[in-house]
């Protein structure tokens, strides 16, 4: 079991498989692009295998594959299909655009549920985000979960100014769609250029949602490790939810730990600090105690930034990576 000092387990494995993209969401990449580094410093297909073998022997239950976009790595299909063979629940978040191409191998591969990130209903603004023109191919390729029968989460990053206006629009289109819906609150990382005056909070979504309405919003459960508060409309086939991770932070009962796509091992999404498992994986030595050392180390909340205030100070969260190279 891999457990920290504040007794959460940790049971759930998100491994970045490359830190490649073929968007560029001004909120995820910074606008120069990050630095590309030669192949050999990033995990290769049995590396990532390997990795995920000794987490599962330490009790991981759920892997969700990240990016980058995971699926622009040519032998993704592959890494799928290995991971598959594991007793794990495995998932993956993309932003969409190869779901088509890689549809049979979520099939054979029993994914169930496949979390997309869609900023706007909007082609022309959905395209603006992105700095590139695949909205048709997104929602067409959301289209084709939807009828076979995935479990489709829509992740949608609210930027005041930006995709604001769309709140209620979102939450209509979950009438007649099986989508579920999550409004996330903006968060900061390196080169994003955050800033909390262009971010909607937890209470602002709601209460947007609530003015337009009324009675027929219905508070969902959520589940234990869930990082979004669920709710549905009245008749509406698909739910909505909200990730709040600035104004209401869920540290509590994470369970989460990340491997980067250059075999790190980060213990938070926001910690500053990380730990080479690649190389030491590849000098021979046992990862297990490196692993166990980086989760029991783990801060309570949000890697030490306890308040908003040190939350929200650059000088802190410009130490982690940038949003596009740790995989959300
Ligand atoms: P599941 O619960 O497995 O469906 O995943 P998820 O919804 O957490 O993952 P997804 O990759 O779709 O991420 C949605 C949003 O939640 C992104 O903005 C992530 O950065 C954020 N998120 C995911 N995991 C964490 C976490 O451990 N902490 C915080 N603060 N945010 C997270
Ligand atoms: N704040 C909040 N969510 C973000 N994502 C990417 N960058 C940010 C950010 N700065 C989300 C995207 C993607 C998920 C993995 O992370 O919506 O779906
Ligand atoms: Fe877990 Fe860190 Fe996210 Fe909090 S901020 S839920 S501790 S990964």
């Amino acid at each position: 079991m891999i457990i920290d000092q504040f007794n959460r387990v940790h049971d759930y494995l998100r491994i970045s498989l490359t830190e490649r993209c073929n968007l560029r969401c001004f909120y995820c990449m910074p606008e120069e692009g990050i630095l590309l580094r030669p192949r050999s410093e990033f995990m290769s297909a049995e590396e990532v295998i390997e990795m995920a073998k000794v987490f599962v022997s330490l009790g991981v239950k759920k892997i969700r594959l990240t990016g980058g976009e995971p699926l622009v790595r040519k032998d993704a299909k592959k890494i799928i299909a290995d991971l598959a063979l594991l007793p794990v629940e495995l998932a993956i978040t993309t932003n969409g655009i190869l779901i088509d191409d890689c549809l049979c191998t979520f099939k054979s591969s029993g994914i169930k549920s496949i979390n997309v990130s869609l900023d706007s209903l909007k082609k022309e603004r959905f395209n603006s985000i992105s700095r590139r023109n695949y909205f048709d191919k997104v929602t067409s390729n959301i289209n084709l979960l939807l009828k076979e029968n995935f479990h489709v989460k829509i992740n949608a990053v609210v930027i005041k100014g930006v995709n604001d206006d769309e709140i209620c629009d979102f939450v209509a289109w979950t009438r007649d769609k099986n989508v579920h819906l999550r409004f996330i609150e903006f968060m900061p990382f390196l080169g994003n250029k955050w800033d909390w005056s262009k971010g909607v909070s937890f209470k602002e979504i709601i209460t947007k949602i609530e003015k337009q309405y009324g009675d027929d919003v219905i508070k969902l459960k959520d589940a234990v490790n869930d990082t979004a508060k669920n709710y549905s409309v009245k008749n509406h086939m698909g739910t909505f939810a909200i990730i709040s991770s600035v104004t209401n932070p869920f540290c509590d009962t994470c369970n989460r730990m990340r491997l980067t796509a250059d075999g790190k091992i980060k213990n938070c999404l926001f910690s500053g600090t990380e730990t080479d498992l690649l190389s030491a994986m590849r000098n021979g030595e046992d990862i297990v105690p490196l692993i166990l050392e980086s989760i029991w180390n783990k801060k309570r909340i949000r890697g030490g930034m306890n308040s908003f205030e040190d939350f929200s100070d650059p000088s802190r969260f410009q130490k982690n990576r940038s949003m596009v190279s740790i995989g959300g």
